[in-house]
């Protein structure tokens, strides 16, 4: 009788283990795959390269810091004050890395703990290779000792960068940071900084919190940097991005590269455009101007709290492209609770007009819900089965549909 029973509850296992699985994951279990459980949601925060490259110092993170607070953008949820390139000093004796002392007097654990005392989070960078992009020591070989380092000084995200790193395997060597990072004891974001080279949307999820997906972002809305051949226009990087979107989720991100907003080489219109593709993206919105020194129209954009929550929607999918015609776009986030964000995207030279339908959305003209305008900041009616609006040149309307 019993062994009955036990084949009856063996086969009963059985089906179980080979039914199809659930359609939607629960979140314990997209944490569960995510590398650390950390950046359910796109990380934000600052990164001092874009504006300062190798002339940060203390008393810019400070600044920097302080104006996080004083501007709104901490609790507008900016949260990670990242020193790029150019940070460090030689290793000691002992192979242990040591802060830039002329850039760097107070050292970084001092600077983590002025961070901290802000109510923001720190983060710092170096590289997979022998040096850094911009020179400095590189990590290959300290990995261990400089995840415990980290750790000590009171880092919480860690960009890792690929210059220097000759014929290293970057899944193997991105892997043994995430594990060092593990080990050394403290949460720490992991930022991976590889440019899409090795394609790490396909084996990152286990990985990295982020993972860049091209070269450099050069701060011009369409216009090849003539410097450096591997830096590319903000729409040149949306266009290598987009279609990586079904990789992002949860914990592990496609990041488009830090913001330009405000650095001056766009217009207020097309700086309005990066940003909302960035967040329809669910791309990282690391800041990357000198904030202490901010105009108003750099402020309002990075402030805007509608298209913040696009980005940081918790369902964590990343909006793509669903219509194009010549320069006109139209862009569909899904949100969590079943609503949609949508962008209409001129890239043109010119007005135009552009129409999101049903079909392009998901939604039928009967569904009952609203419409909200996230530039203009104004409830603008029911959804009746399209969204039109004539875009400036360069420029986006951007809306969020939800019942
Ligand atoms: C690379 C990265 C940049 C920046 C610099 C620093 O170019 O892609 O984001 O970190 O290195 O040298």
């Amino acid at each position: 009788m019993s062994r009955i029973v036990n084949l009856m509850v063996s086969a009963a296992v059985a089906a179980t283990l080979t039914a199809a699985p659930a359609l939607a994951e629960t979140t314990q279990e997209v944490v569960n795959k995510a590398p650390n459980g950390l950046a359910l949601t796109p990380p934000m925060g600052w990164n001092s390269w874009n504006k300062f490259a190798c002339d940060v110092n203390e008393q810019t993170v400070r600044d920097t810091a302080d104006a996080m607070v004083s501007s709104g953008m901490r609790d507008a949820g900016y949260q990670y004050v990242v020193i790029d390139d150019c940070w460090h000093g030689p290793r000691d004796a002992n192979g242990f890395i040591t802060a830039d002392a002329k850039k760097f007097p107070s050292g970084i654990k001092v600077l983590a703990d002025y961070v901290h005392s802000r109510g923001l989070k720190f983060g710092i960078y170096s590289d997979a290779g022998r040096l850094t992009c911009g020179g400095r020591p590189g990590s290959q070989g300290h990995e261990y000792q400089d995840a415990l380092t980290y750790a000590r000084w009171g880092v919480d995200y860690l960009k890792y960068d690929w210059c220097s790193t000759g014929d290293r395997n970057a899944q193997e060597a991105y892997a043994l940071m995430a594990d060092a990072l593990r080990q050394s004891g403290r949460e720490i974001v992991f930022s991976m900084c590889e440019w899409g080279t090795a394609r790490p949307w396909l084996w990152a999820q286990n990985v990295g919190n982020l993972w860049r997906t091209t070269g450099d972002i050069f701060d011009s809305f369409s216009a090849k940097d003539p410097k450096r051949d591997w830096a590319h226009p903000m729409t040149a990087i949306v266009d290598m991005n987009e279609p990586l979107w079904p990789y992002a989720g949860p914990g592990h991100w496609n990041d488009a590269d830090m913001l330009e907003v405000g650095n001056g080489g766009m217009s207020p219109a097309e700086y309005r455009a990066h940003f909302s593709l960035w967040a329809m993206m669910a791309s990282p919105l690391m800041a990357g101007n000198d904030i202490a020194h901010m105009d108003e129209s750099t402020r309002s954009i990075l402030l805007n709290k509608d298209v913040i929550a696009i980005d940081q929607d918790k369902l964590g999918v990343q909006g793509r492209r669903v219509w194009k015609d010549g320069d006109r776009e139209v862009w569909v986030k899904p949100l969590s609770g079943g609503g949609r964000a949508v962008l209409l995207f001129n890239r043109g030279d010119a007005s135009a007009s552009i129409r999101a339908s049903a079909d392009e959305l998901g939604w039928p003209a009967s569904v009952r819900a609203n419409v909200r305008d996230l530039w203009a900041h104004r409830d603008v009616g029911r959804w009746t089965g399209s969204i039109e609006a004539t875009i400036e040149p360069h420029g986006v309307a951007m809306f969020r549909i939800a019942s």
